[in-house]
C-alpha cells in the first residue's frame, strides 16, 4: 500500500458570519491513528469533512499526495463513517453488506471479504438481524463494516465509539490502531478518553482552532491536568485564540508539541 499524505494548509471554514474552523495546518500520514478530541460544537465534524472535501474551505487548501483534493482523488480510496447513521435500517446486516460490496468490489470476491469484516467487527452473531433491531453501537459497526470492505487508504470516522460500552469502546480503538498499523490513515473523532493511548496522535479542537497536536502521552502534561477528561475543563480557562497562540508559540504547527 502506498503511503498517503494529506497536507492541510491554513484551512478555514466559514458559516454565515462565523468562522467555525480556523487556520488548520497539519500533515497526516498513512499509518497514523489520529484521534480528534474537543468539546461539543468545537468543530471536530467540520474538520473531518474539510479533510475530505465535504465542506468548502473559505481559506487554505488540502492536498492529497501533493495534488489538489477532488472527488476523483478519493475514488475508491476513502472510507467515511459519519456521525449520524446512514445505514438503511430495513435491511438485514448481510444484505446491507452485500449491496455495499456490489458497489465497491469486483464480482466474485465478496463472500470471503464480507465474512472477514463481520468477524473483525464482532458482528458475526448479528449477521441475520434486521439493522433496525440492532443497538446503536452495533449499527455504528455495520457502517464501519461497509467502509472496510474496500480496504481504503484513508478511513475517517466521526464518533465511532459513541454508544459503545467501555469494553467495546476499547476494542474499537484497538481495531482502529490495528488498521493504521497496516498502513491506513485513520482519523477518528472520539470521546473515548480511557482508550486514547491506542491512538498514535491526538488533535484537540477548541472553538474551531487546533490547540494541541501531539502524542497521547504528553496530552495531560501539556494542559497541566491529571487526566484526559480534565483537559475539557482546562480548555475553558482561556479562549480558543489564547490556546491557539500558545500552541503556535511552542511550535505546535511544526508538529513538535510533546516531542
Ligand atoms: N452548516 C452549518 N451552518 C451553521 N453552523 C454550523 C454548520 N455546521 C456546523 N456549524 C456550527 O459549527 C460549530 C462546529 O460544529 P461541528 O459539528 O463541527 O462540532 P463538533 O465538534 O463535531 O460537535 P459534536 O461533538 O457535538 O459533534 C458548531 O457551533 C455548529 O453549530
Ligand atoms: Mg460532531
Amino acid at each position: 500500500m502506498s503511503h498517503l499524505l494529506l497536507t492541510v494548509r491554513d484551512a478555514g471554514v466559514r458559516r454565515g458570519r462565523r468562522d467555525i474552523l480556523n487556520h488548520v495546518t497539519v500533515n497526516l500520514l498513512g499509518g497514523e491513528f489520529v484521534a480528534v478530541l474537543g468539546p461539543s460544537g468545537s468543530g471536530k465534524s467540520t474538520l473531518i469533512k474539510a479533510l475530505i472535501g465535504l465542506v468548502r474551505l473559505s481559506t487554505g487548501h488540502v492536498l492529497v499526495n501533493g495534488k489538489a483534493q477532488s472527488a476523483h482523488a478519493w475514488q475508491g480510496r476513502l472510507g467515511y463513517v459519519p456521525q449520524d447513521d446512514i445505514v438503511h435500517t430495513g435491511l438485514i446486516v448481510t444484505q446491507a453488506l452485500r449491496y455495499a460490496a456490489d458497489l465497491r468490489l469486483p464480482k466474485g470476491e465478496h463472500q470471503a471479504v464480507r465474512d472477514t469484516v463481520l468477524r473483525q467487527l464482532g458482528l458475526w452473531d448479528h449477521r441475520h438481524q434486521r439493522i433496525s433491531t440492532l443497538s446503536g453501537g452495533q449499527r455504528k459497526r455495520v457502517s464501519l463494516a461497509m467502509e472496510l470492505l474496500s480496504d481504503p487508504e484513508l478511513l475517517m470516522l466521526d464518533e465511532p465509539t459513541s454508544g459503545l460500552d467501555p469494553a467495546l469502546e476499547a476494542s474499537m480503538m484497538r481495531l482502529l490502531a490495528s488498521l493504521a498499523a497496516k498502513g491506513m490513515l485513520v482519523v477518528a473523532t472520539t470521546h473515548a478518553m480511557a482508550s486514547l493511548a491506542a491512538a498514535s496522535r491526538i488533535l484537540v479542537v477548541h472553538g474551531g482552532h487546533i490547540v494541541y497536536d501531539g502524542p497521547p502521552a504528553t496530552l495531560c502534561s501539556y494542559f497541566g491536568v491529571p487526566t484526559a477528561e480534565a483537559v475539557f475543563g482546562q480548555l475553558k480557562s482561556h479562549s480558543p485564540v489564547e490556546w491557539f497562540n500558545r500552541f503556535n508559540r511552542v511550535g505546535g504547527r511544526r508538529g513538535i508539541v510533546g516531542s
